[in-house]
């Protein structure tokens, strides 16, 4: 399978001295389900951010499709249209990614940047909130929307674009179980019509549900192991190494 997204040997720091990601290798075959998964911290959002191209990094590449992905290949106009129509990106947390005045517009907005004609845009949103039962809240603005509902739309405002590659910043989070289970049907959905899905999560019934590939990032920024869902998850050593079980002290009598 021909890889969509490669990250080659990345090393990221916040403000140079707060390490997120060290020496960090992996390569995105198109058409599949991708999990990256670690304790708090271990840099799941900033290699999502990285992969995105919203952040770069300070070693190493990121390379769509063979291209570099950088703030100088972004300046030109054809590759950013190519790229930012390619990748969807789902923040952790969906605050940061609402702006438009109603939830019509947060749908309306990406394929019309896109250059998607306004009766095909409108199409597109009016699918996507039948999609996620979002139609009873198009007009209003993010402010007035619960935490589930802000995610919702904010998935929805990525799936307006059609992209190839989705990056979705633990996904579930705050979803209720009903949504969650609709959130892992949407997911398969999508994988199955082709597109590349990368997820960030702690949640490992999540993980068991998906069947993805597996990245389990370590306590020091690394890419600890690179696995099937199943191997990594009857790896209980591993598990408990990167603190995403947690084995309580038991008194002895
Ligand atoms: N804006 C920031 N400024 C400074 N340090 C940051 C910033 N964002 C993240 N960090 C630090 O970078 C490291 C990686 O953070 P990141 O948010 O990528 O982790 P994560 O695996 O997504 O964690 P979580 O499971 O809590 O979402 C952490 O040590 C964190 O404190
Ligand atoms: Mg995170």
């Amino acid at each position: 399978m021909a890889s969509i997204l490669r990250v080659d040997h990345i090393g990221y720091s916040y403000l140079g001295r707060i390490p997120a990601l060290v020496d960090f290798s992996l390569e995105l075959e198109e058409g599949r389900i991708y999990a990256l998964i670690g304790a708090n911290g271990t840099g799941k959002s900033t290699l999502l951010q990285l992969m995105g191209g919203l952040i770069h990094p300070s070693q190493g590449g990121v390379y769509f499709r063979d291209q570099e992905v950088c703030e100088t290949s972004l300046e030109d106009p054809a590759f950013r249209r190519l790229f930012r129509g390619a990748v969807g990106f789902l923040f952790q947390d969906p605050d940061v990614q609402l702006f438009c005045p109603t939830v019509l517009d947060e749908l309306l907005f990406g394929p019309l940047q896109l250059g998607v004609d306004e009766a095909e845009a409108r199409e597109r949103a009016r699918a996507v909130m039948q999609l996620l039962a979002l139609a009873g809240l198009q007009d209003r603005p993010s402010y007035m929307l619960s935490g589930g509902e802000k995610k919702k739309t904010a998935l929805g405002a990525i799936l307006t674009m059609n992209p190839q590659l989705l990056l979705l910043d633990e996904p579930t989070n705050g979803l209720d179980p009903r949504t969650q289970h609709f959130l892992i049907e949407l997911i398969t959905g999508l994988n199955q019509a082709g597109k590349t899905v990368v997820i960030s999560t702690h949640d490992l019934q999540l993980v068991e549900a998906l069947q993805p590939r597996v990245a389990v990032l370590s306590e020091e920024h690394r890419l600890e192991r690179l696995g099937e869902a199943d191997e990594i998850l009857h790896d209980e050593q591993l598990l408990l190494k990167a603190n995403l079980i947690y084995q309580p002290f038991r008194r002895s009598r």
